[in-house]
């Protein structure tokens, strides 16, 4: 009973916890925070776990500059200089400029297209991607081009020097014209940045890269997610109060696109993925995230000797095809909403180890796996204790999963030393062996007729795959 007496009548509690949380704010305005380098939690304290992406040790010690709890949030104080009091009227519909018809070309039509006809003004774009990918060598050919049609271009690089620059310009155009209107800038700060970019105006701002970016405003080094945060804030409140597009870089890190780019994206209006094989030409552009575009429109580009082209024709990853061998069967994949012929290379001879290898490029290691097993299990195939090889000519990563047949059937070529010229197979193919229908069946049957091949095996004719592997007639 005495218990009970000590503790404290419900309003005295209430009362207690009020005052807790009066004084929480002046409790917490600690100059130091620890923030995750995975997902960008922010905590007041360490803590082993972070609690919302789970990651384990993740989380470092940052410490905030007083200045920066007095400027509110983002740099909100460096930028109030050149907001102007009109922002903050409410308005109309009618009163509201339509900024559709102020577009920006690329001069990538790939590019444009991703971007759901070109740059939104005002617009921030991050443009991510694996280091060396061709991030770099596509904005400064965006950049140039735009130069040549009389825009303004401001191209910051955190990471090249100017001269370095020059070079990689010299090497995609011998003599680029009007110089002028395309400026470069090698520097890291961000703060000098805003104001280099309040004076110049540009109509399009590249930041190379936002890893490299650093504000007096925050603690850690670049690169820390609370330097890019604030960067990204920072740039994209640039954007919006000057309306001046701006495109940032951002790499993609090892551990993955949670410490780079995807904890930007609910930040920026578009996020888009540049990717390949660094040991093929092919580049794919893909949009993430588009606030002003589709996002299941990919851009296919070549990185070449001199530069990035783009490549517009659809026959462009059959261009080395000449099979007569076995093991080469075409596919009909689907990229955003554009079919494209591929041709997959299979490779089965008997194996010397104990567990027979499975080398994979351009396709899912553990889709091969399962599609080897189907073929076990229902065709009978005596593949299991065979070296298995696929390989999809062209550079293309594929992960559609209608190409499945093509795969089985480049196997089922190889081992049974059937060459399958011209054919081309499109189908999913499921643990029963059975086969199923795949998205825009019809239009990849029509780019496969377009290009002058008839023997196509498809969902259409068979409906398992023992039925399509009879069909071939071998
Ligand atoms: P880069 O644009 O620097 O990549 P990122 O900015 O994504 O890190 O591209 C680097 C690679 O591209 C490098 O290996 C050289 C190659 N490259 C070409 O093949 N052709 C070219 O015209 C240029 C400029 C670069
Ligand atoms: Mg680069």
């Amino acid at each position: 009973m005495e218990g009970r007496n000590s503790i404290h009548p419900p309003s005295s509690t209430f009362k207690y916890l009020q005052s807790i949380f009066y004084h929480l704010p002046s409790i917490m305005k600690s100059s130091i925070s620890f923030v995750c380098q995975e997902c960008g939690y922010d905590s007041p304290s360490w803590l082993g776990k972070c609690p919302e992406c789970g990651t384990w040790n993740s989380l470092r010690e940052f410490k905030t500059q007083k200045s920066l709890h007095s400027q509110g949030l983002a740099g909100r104080a460096n930028l109030k200089t050149f907001e102007s009091t009109e922002n903050v009227k409410p308005r109309t519909l009618g009163e509201i400029k339509s900024s559709e018809k102020e577009r920006l070309s690329t001069g990538f039509s790939e590019m444009d297209g991703v971007l759901g006809g070109g740059i939104v003004a005002g617009s921030v774009i991050l443009l991510a991607g694996d280091p060396g990918i061709g991030k770099s060598t596509l904005l400064l050919q965006v950049g140039l081009t735009l130069a040549q049609t009389n825009s303004n271009v401001l191209y910051v690089s955190g990471e090249e020097s100017v001269e370095q620059i020059k070079l990689r310009a010299l090497r995609i155009m011998e003599h680029p014209k009007q110089k002028e209107q395309f400026k470069l800038l090698s520097i890291n700060d961000a703060d000098t940045i805003v104001e280099v970019v309040q004076d110049a105006k540009p109509s399009l701002l590249i930041i190379d890269s936002i890893q490299t970016m650093e504000s007096r405003a925050v603690g850690g080094m670049a690169g820390s997610i609370a330097q890019i945060r604030y960067a990204t804030a920072l740039f994209t409140r640039l954007a919006k109060t000057l309306s001046i597009p701006t495109i940032l870089v951002g790499h993609v890190t090892k551990e993955g696109m949670v410490a780079g780019p995807m904890i930007l994206s609910h930040m920026v209006d578009a996020v888009l993925f540049f990717e390949g094989e660094k040991t093929t030409n092919t580049r794919i552009l893909r949009s993430f995230k588009n606030r002003f575009g589709p996002v299941d429109e990919v851009g296919i580009f070549s990185m070449e000797e001199k530069g990035i082209i783009e490549i517009k024709n659809p026959q462009h990853f059959l261009r080395e095809y000449s099979s007569k061998t076995s093991g080469s069967v075409l596919a009909s994949t689907l990229e955003g909403t554009r079919a494209f012929l591929v041709e997959i290379q299979g490779l089965v001879v008997s194996s010397k180890l104990p567990i027979p290898r499975r080398v994979v490029s351009g396709i899912d290691g553990k889709r091969l796996e399962l599609l080897l097993a189907v073929l076990q299990k229902h065709i009978s195939l005596p593949i299991g204790m065979m070296d298995v090889f696929v390989n999809v000519a062209g550079g293309l990563k594929l992960t559609d999963r209608g190409t499945d047949l093509a795969i089985c059937l480049s196997l089922f070529s190889s081992l049974k030393n059937i060459p399958l010229i011209g054919t081309v197979a499109i189908a999913e193919v499921g643990l029963l062996g059975e086969l199923r229908t795949v998205p825009y069946l019809e239009k990849r049957i029509k780019e496969a007729q377009k290009l002058g091949f008839k023997n196509i095996i498809s969902y259409n004719a068979h409906k398992t795959l023992s039925e399509a592997i009879r069909s071939l007639g071998k």
